[in-house]
């Protein structure tokens, strides 16, 4: 299977611009699955929650998400895309899984980062996967690798690649991102935006790591770059890390339930 991450610097509410060189790298990629940063359209940085919705979509009636649609028919792959996406009166931080089919499934980013809680609605919808080609893939949107329930609970259900459409600002993500899939034997696909909005710095760094903990692949802090690597998703299927160690069923959930149960 061959996925991949394009890694840019989009322009602060310049949707069609946005869209428009996203459409231009993207066109002729040979990948099954690639994924693009969180936010990818509008920018990042909001003055307030007005200045969102005036650039936020519903993805049923997205120009935006139409364009993506006739690519990946065109191209004959599968996007994971952070999306900023207008529901009823709802704005989500959201990430959309987009195929020749059309809207395969949508993702609203369950934990939100900073400024994000002043305009951002939080996610509403249960983590889940998805199979693109036979495989099993998760999305997760940023700051949602702090938590390790998040990356736990999508490997639980049998994903085997981790989506990770990112705006990362801080300089811990991409090396922990190398636990994340030590620990649950998966692939993960961290897709970072590069580049600066009002001053706010973004890491760049997009990456592919294997379940071993292996990198294969980490982009520099300003490149912009489309990489698509071949993989073996088998590789995730085997959650064995010893002879005698089920990464799965060596868990001793009794010991744990404080994580979901503060009252305890
Ligand atoms: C982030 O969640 N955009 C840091």
């Amino acid at each position: 299977m061959k996925i991949g991450f394009y890694q840019f610097s989009p322009c602060f509410g310049e949707v069609p611009d946005n869209l428009d060189k996203i459409l231009a790298a993207l066109q002729g990629a040979q990948a099954d699955l690639i994924v693009l940063p969180e936010l990818p359209f509008t920018g990042y940085l909001f003055a307030d929650r007005a200045e969102l919705a005036g650039l936020a979509e519903d993805p049923k009636s997205s120009p935006t998400v139409e364009a993506l649609v006739d690519l990946c028919r065109r191209q004959g792959f599968h996007l994971v895309t952070g999306f900023a996406e207008k529901y009823s009166d709802k704005i989500y931080n959201s990430s959309l899984l987009l195929g020749p089919s059309g809207i395969v499934d949508v993702y609203r980013k369950l934990h939100l980062f900073d400024r994000e809680k002043l305009y951002f609605d939080p996610g509403d919808l249960p983590l889940r996967v998805n199979s693109v080609a036979g495989v099993k893939i998760g999305m997760m949107v940023c700051f949602d690798w702090i938590f390790p329930e998040t990356c736990r609970v999508l490997a639980l259900q049998g994903a085997e690649i981790i989506c990770h459409p990112s705006n990362l600002v801080l300089n811990y993500c991409q090396q922990s991102m190398l636990t994340r899939a030590l620990e649950n034997a998966v692939f993960a696909v961290t897709a970072n935006r590069t580049g600066e909005e009002k001053g706010l710095k973004f890491t760049g760094q997009s990456q592919i790591v294997a379940p071993r903990a292996e990198l294969l692949h980490r982009a520099g802090v300003e490149e912009e770059i489309l990489f698509v690597t071949e993989i073996d998703p088998a590789k995730a299927r085997d959650k064995m890390i010893t002879g005698r160690n089920d990464l799965f069923e060596d868990r001793r959930g009794e010991w744990y339930q404080q994580i979901i149960n503060d009252e305890l």
